[in-house]
């Protein structure tokens, strides 16, 4: 090897590290190099628990075998097969097996590769169905404040987070956003669902009042707000989206990208809290993040209205590896073994453990508020004057450096371990991010 080459190889500098503090990283790197299990291991040789399933998506654990063995033997048959005009067996397949998991009349699958992808696959076909529909006036998507809905163009406008949009200009136009649910002030250290903030749902009848609901095509939302800090809907808030969405012929897109499989105590939030959209965009547990795929979950009444279209292509939209067949045997073989655990029921049986762990590090040092669902929760401490996220960002360093991996967004600490913690290491990761918070100033 030429020594340019050697150089270059040996230097962190070419890579162009997505959402991190480039130089802040490269000055000190945290490197992983192994994972099984609950664990993953730097490059010296430390153990780290796991407590957000690498990026809220390696439900099952690191390091499963059978999925393993499947892709293996999938490369082995057939490394790719072309997706658009053509199929293969294994895309059937999953399309089939997501169809029972979803809930009621949502029984079609459309597969990408992200999460990103499948927001703005989702937010392309409410916008074709409306026009199929004959009401090509409803252009307009409706987002709310503190989402996020991954790094596309469509999922960039439609998200709420500041830090995602103003380095990008105006996105998209005809887009607007629900306020946000989020109020310390009326619901710090709930347990679950916060009992105040329904009405913050009735936000939509007055964007439906402004730009009238003949412009508006959908209404993106995640059950459970992940990114910005693990905001759980208040009681009875969903399923008035869903109410004032049938009412004003609006499609409602669930994004359970993070919701999905399991994390809640169900296949996917839409199940356990009783509200059924028209849509789910769906991900990372998808596959156990092992081969990047994500897919739309899409209700009968929108395929078929699709379907009566003109003879030919029906939705001119699709990608490459949409349906690949690694990811494809991956998604089987995890939802395989969602099932033969129950793993999904798991982690409803856990959730009290988990919530109780949690709220104990109610009254640590800055602690203003704790959140729960599931086998999903945030610490969200107090900023240091003029300086949002620095702390939060010294709590994820220290925690680091202590053996727990967790998410930091802003001054919250987010966590969303594999669904096969056990209780005894709730209470670990409990205790070593408690003694994080006190050790950071
Ligand atoms: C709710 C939600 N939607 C979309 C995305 C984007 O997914 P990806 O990073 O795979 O594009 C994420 C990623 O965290 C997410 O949490």
């Amino acid at each position: 090897m030429p020594d340019t080459a050697r150089s270059t190889a040996n230097t962190l500098e070419p890579y162009f590290m997505p959402f991190t503090a480039n130089r802040q990283f490269k000055s000190a790197p945290r490197m992983i190099v192994s994972a099984a299990g609950m664990h993953y291991t730097t490059d010296d040789g430390r153990r780290l628990l796991d407590g957000s399933a690498g990026m809220w998506c390696v439900n099952a654990g690191h390091g499963r075998e059978r999925i393993v063995r499947a892709i293996r033997e999938q490369a082995a048959a057939m490394d790719y097969a072309p997706a658009f005009q053509c199929g293969h067996p294994g895309a059937f397949e999953l399309a089939g097996r997501l169809a029972a998991l979803m809930p009621g009349s949502l029984d079609h699958a459309f597969f990408c590769n992200s999460g990103s992808e499948a927001v703005d696959t989702a937010l392309k076909i409410a916008l074709a169905y409306h026009r199929q529909n004959g009401e090509a006036t409803r252009t307009r998507l409706v987002g709310r404040e503190r989402g996020y809905h991954g790094v596309g163009f469509g999922g960039t406008a439609v998200g709420g987070m500041a830090n995602n949009r103003k380095q990008f200009g105006n996105l998209l136009a005809g887009v607007d956003h629900l306020r946000h649910t989020h109020d310390l002030g009326e619901m710090a250290f709930s347990r679950g669902h916060p009992a105040w903030g329904a009405h913050l749902a009735d936000d939509l009848e007055r964007l439906c009042g402004l730009h009238d609901a003949s412009t508006i095509a959908a209404v993106i939302v995640e059950p459970v707000a992940g990114s910005t800090g693990v905001l759980v809907p208040p009681e009875g808030y969903l399923a008035r989206i869903r109410e004032l969405c049938d009412r004003h012929g609006i499609l409602l897109i669930f994004d359970e990208v993070i919701t999905g499989f399991g994390r809640v105590g169900a296949a996917f939030a839409a199940e356990r809290f009783g509200v059924e959209p028209d849509m789910i965009t769906m991900a990372k547990g998808l596959t156990n993040a092992t081969v990047p795929m994500s897919a739309v979950g899409v209700s009968k009444g929108v395929y078929d209205t699709l379907m009566a279209g003109p003879a030919g292509v029906e939705l001119f939209h699709g990608y490459t590896y949409s349906g690949h067949p690694l990811a494809c045997a991956a998604g089987l073989a995890t939802l395989e073994v969602y099932a033969e655990e129950g793993l999904f029921e798991r982690a409803r049986a856990l959730a009290p453990v988990w919530e109780d762990a949690l709220h104990g590090l109610r009254g640590r040092r800055n602690v203003i508020d704790i959140r729960n669902i599931g086998l999903m929760g945030a610490v969200e401490m107090a900023p240091r004057p003029g300086e949002a996220g620095a702390r939060g960002f010294a709590v994820y360093l220290e925690c680091f450096d202590s053996g727990l991996i967790a998410r930091q967004t802003g001054d919250t600490i987010a966590l969303s371990p594999p669904l096969i913690i056990t209780e005894d290491q709730i209470g670990e990761l409990a205790d070593i991010l408690g003694a994080a918070i006190d050790a950071v100033d």
